[in-house]
């Protein structure tokens, strides 16, 4: 399988590269060629983190390219993490990179079109991760509109460690958690489908043991500001975590998920219109991924608590389209 992550010689490329070639993405017996797309500052990093992974041996690394040429990068690639791009820094909100980190992503659309292989997944984590798929999309007319996700599965892990940390039980003991709308501080946490094995065994529903000014004062902002709480407090943004957060992505679109209740994920995906989403959007839902493919969970009941930060966290989402749109960051088509 031939590989390409962006921005290589970041740090969140460096916390993902070594557990990728380890098998970690792609599971133990599929061999893979990498290749580090870079741009020209970021070359020599990524060369020093490639001799490292040859250092490292993994049987499973067939090769490796550092390129800054967006043709070799994504001929014939079957699964790009478009990781490459500014990170927030203290006091910046994601809506202030939608300019600078949009134009990244349209020609990297336009290359996945021209060169990918037809199964290609693509992963979005640079932020603003929704909305950069989207452009990223915009530009690949001719590769299904389903192949491009961004990543929430990493604010999905977070709300899960929360949890398990309030009940202070195991994170397996938690199921059921959903992340709606955008991977930004609008995101909406959901636990109102959770459940939680408790200590005495016994499985119970979240909304039963907690009340709703917990969930607003307490819960959904440690997770929806986790990013912010990270960046103050390590001076840097997420970066293993994230790298974390984007190998179970893959790796659980390409090997299905559970079919027990409640065994969903979450991720960014192409609005089809559930949920009142607005078709076309990439937006995080409550999602399995079944052959080879992200369905979003249908028919939970959404509670009027839930409707409003959902609406919200979407009508963020819109208004990032609409700026991006303005900014000719969409290809018309
Ligand atoms: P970093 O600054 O350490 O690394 C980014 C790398 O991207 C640099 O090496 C840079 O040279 C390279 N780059 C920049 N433009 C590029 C381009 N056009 N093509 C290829 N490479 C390019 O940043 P990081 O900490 O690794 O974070 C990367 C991105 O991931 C940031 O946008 C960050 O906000 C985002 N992020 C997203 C999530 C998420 O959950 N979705 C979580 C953490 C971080
Ligand atoms: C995160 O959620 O940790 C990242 O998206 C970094 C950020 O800017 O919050």
């Amino acid at each position: 399988m031939n590989v390409t992550v962006t921005g290589a010689g970041g740090q969140i490329g460096y916390a993902l590269l070594f557990r990728l070639a380890s098998g970690q993405l792609l599971g133990p017996d599929t061999p893979i060629n990498l290749r580090l797309l870079e741009i020209p500052q970021g070359l020599a990093a990524a060369e020093g983190t490639a001799l490292e992974l040859a250092d490292c041996a993994f049987g499973l690394l067939a090769s490796t390219t550092i390129t800054d040429d967006l043709t070799q990068a994504f001929d014939g690639v079957n699964v790009a993490l478009l990781v490459g791009s500014r990170p927030r820094a203290a006091g910046m909100e994601r809506a202030d990179l939608l300019a600078a980190n949009g134009r990244i992503f349209g020609p990297q659309g336009a290359a996945i079109n021209a060169g990918a292989a037809s199964d290609v997944r693509v992963l979005v984590v640079g932020n603003p991760a929704n909305t950069n798929a989207l452009i990223a999309r915009s530009h690949a007319p001719d590769v299904p509109a389903d192949r491009f996700t961004a990543m929430t599965r990493l604010d999905h892990n977070r709300a899960v460690a929360q949890l398990a940390a309030h009940f202070d039980v195991s994170v397996t003991a938690i199921e059921g958690v959903a992340i709606w709308g955008n991977h930004s501080a609008s995101q909406y946490p959901d636990v109102f489908h959770a459940t939680v094995r408790l200590k005495s065994g016994e499985r119970c529903f979240v909304r039963d043991l907690v009340d709703e000014r917990w969930l607003a004062a307490e819960f959904i902002p440690r997770v929806a500001q986790r990013g912010s709480e990270i960046i103050a407090v390590r001076g840097a943004s997420s970066a293993a975590s994230a790298a974390g957060a984007a190998l179970d992505h893959v790796h659980d679109w390409a090997n299905s998920t559970p079919s027990g209740a409640g065994q969903w994920t979450s991720a960014a995906v192409v609005s089809d219109g559930s949920y009142g989403v607005p078709e076309g959007l990439i937006s995080s839902f409550p999602v399995r991924s079944v052959a080879g493919h992200w369905r979003i969970e249908p028919g939970l009941e959404i509670a009027e608590f839930s409707r409003a930060r959902i609406d919200a966290s979407v009508a963020e989402l819109v208004a990032e389209r609409d700026a991006v749109a303005a900014l000719g960051l969409l290809a018309t088509q």
